[in-house]
C-alpha cells in the first residue's frame, strides 16, 4: 500500500495544515497534564509526611560486637578441636593405661630427670620408691627377680628409670645388678664415669670374667652393682638372642639378687623383642612419656607385647608435672607408708614367688 505523502495532503489545504501543525505540541502537553492530574487525584492521599532518618539503618554496634565475639569463639573452639584431633601425643597417664591395658605403677615428674647420677638423689628418688613398693606387691604373685625396662620409642626415660629404680631397690637393702642391654645407644657412660669399652659384651666374648666387670657406682652402696654395655657389637639382635645372654642373666640373678635391665625401645629395632623371649627374664616394665609418645606408637608397642609370652607388670609414666592428678593417689601409697615400706624391704627378705 502506498502512503500519501504528508506534504501532498498539506499542500491541498495549506493554511489549515500549518495551523494544525503549530497547535499539536500544545495539545499533547495539555493531554499529559490532564493525565498527571488524574493520577494525582486518583484515590491516593497522603497519610503522613516522610521525615529524615535520625540513625543509620541495620544492626547496632553492640549487637554486631556480640555476634562477632560468638563467631570468634566458635572459630577458636573449632580450631582447638582440629589441632587436638591432629595431635596424636598421649597427654594423660589414664590414656596410657587404656592404650597399654596396663596399670600405672608410678608417675615421674620432669624434675626427677638428671643427666648424671649422684648418690644423694634424695627426694627425686621418691617416685622410684613408690615403684619399688608397687613391684614388691607384684612379686607376691609372680617371680620378679629379673626385670626388663623398655618403652615404645627412644627417649621416653628408660635408662633414667632403670638406674633410679635400681638405686631405690639398693637403698632398701637388696642386692641389685643394673645391666645395660641397650647395645645400640648405651648411655650409662654419660650417667656414670666409667670405661665405655668394658661391659657385658666383654663378658659375652669371654675376654674377661663377669665378676671382674661389675662396677660399684656409689661407694656407700656396695649392694648396688652395674654392668655397662661395653664395646658395641655389629649384630646386637643376634647377640641378645643368644643362649649366652640367658646364662649370664641367670648367673647374675642368683642369691636373691634383683637384676634390672635397661633395654632398647620395642618399636624401632628387634633387640627388645628378642629379650621378651628370653626365659631368664621374668617381667617387663614399660616406660611411657607424657606429651611425647603418640597413640600409634603405643598401639604398635602393645601389639608387639601381645605377640610375646612375657607380659609387662605395668607402666612408669615420665614427664608428669602434676602427680596428684595422674595416678599417685590411685596407685601408690602416701609418703609415710613409703618410709615404712623401705624399712620393711630392708628387713630379711621372704622367699620370692616361684616362676
Ligand atoms: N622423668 C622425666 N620426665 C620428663 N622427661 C624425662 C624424664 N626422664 C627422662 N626424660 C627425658 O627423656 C630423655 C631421655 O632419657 P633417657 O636417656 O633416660 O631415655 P631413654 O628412653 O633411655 O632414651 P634412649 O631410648 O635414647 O636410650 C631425657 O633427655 C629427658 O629429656
Ligand atoms: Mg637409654
Amino acid at each position: 500500500m502506498r502512503s500519501t505523502p504528508r506534504s501532498a495532503t498539506c499542500s491541498a489545504r495549506s493554511t489549515r495544515c500549518r495551523s494544525a501543525q503549530a497547535t499539536a505540541p500544545l495539545q499533547q502537553s495539555s493531554q499529559r497534564l490532564d493525565e498527571l492530574r488524574a493520577i494525582a487525584n486518583g484515590g491516593l492521599q497522603v497519610i503522613t509526611r516522610a521525615s529524615p532518618a535520625h540513625k543509620a539503618s541495620g544492626s547496632s554496634l553492640k549487637t554486631t560486637a556480640i555476634l562477632g565475639l560468638l563467631v570468634g569463639l566458635a572459630l577458636a573452639g573449632a580450631l582447638v578441636f582440629l589441632l587436638e584431633s591432629l595431635d596424636r601425643r598421649v597427654n594423660s597417664a589414664e590414656a596410657f593405661e587404656r592404650l597399654y591395658r596396663l596399670p600405672v605403677l608410678a608417675t615421674v615428674p620432669p624434675t626427677a630427670f638428671k643427666h648424671s647420677r649422684a648418690d644423694d638423689r634424695g627426694r627425686s628418688l621418691e617416685p622410684y620408691r613408690i615403684l619399688r613398693s608397687a613391684l614388691d606387691f607384684v612379686a607376691v604373685t609372680r617371680q620378679l627377680d629379673t626385670l626388663l625396662v623398655t618403652s615404645a620409642v627412644p627417649g621416653e626415660g628408660k635408662s633414667t628409670a632403670s638406674i633410679d629404680l635400681a638405686h631405690a631397690i639398693a637403698l632398701a637393702g637388696r642386692r641389685v645388678v643394673l645391666v645395660e642391654l641397650d647395645l645400640r645407644q648405651p648411655s650409662f657412660s654419660h650417667h656414670f664415669a666409667l670405661d665405655p669399652m668394658r661391659g657385658i659384651t666383654t663378658a659375652l666374648t669371654g675376654r674377661e670374667e663377669l665378676q671382674d666387670l661389675l662396677l660399684q657406682p656409689f661407694a656407700q652402696l656396695p649392694n648396688f652393682q652395674l654392668l655397662p654395655a661395653g664395646t658395641l657389637p655389629p649384630n646386637p639382635s643376634e647377640l641378645l638372642g643368644s643362649p649366652a645372654v640367658s646364662t649370664l642373666l641367670a648367673d647374675l640373678a642368683s642369691d636373691d639378687t634383683m637384676v634390672v635391665i635397661d633395654a632398647p625401645p620395642l618399636n624401632p629395632v628387634a633387640d627388645a623383642q628378642v629379650l621378651l623371649n628370653n626365659p631368664a627374664i621374668h617381667a617387663a616394665l614399660l616406660v611411657a612419656r607424657l606429651g611425647y609418645t603418640t597413640r600409634d606408637q603405643v598401639q604398635r608397642a602393645r601389639s608387639i607385647l601381645d605377640r610375646h609370652m612375657l607380659q609387662p607388670v605395668g607402666l612408669v609414666v615420665t614427664g608428669v608435672r602434676a602427680p596428684g592428678r595422674s595416678g599417685y593417689e590411685v596407685y601408690g601409697p602416701a609418703e609415710p607408708a613409703l618410709v615404712e615400706a623401705e624399712a620393711l624391704a630392708a628387713a630379711p627378705r621372704r622367699r620370692r614367688a616361684p616362676r
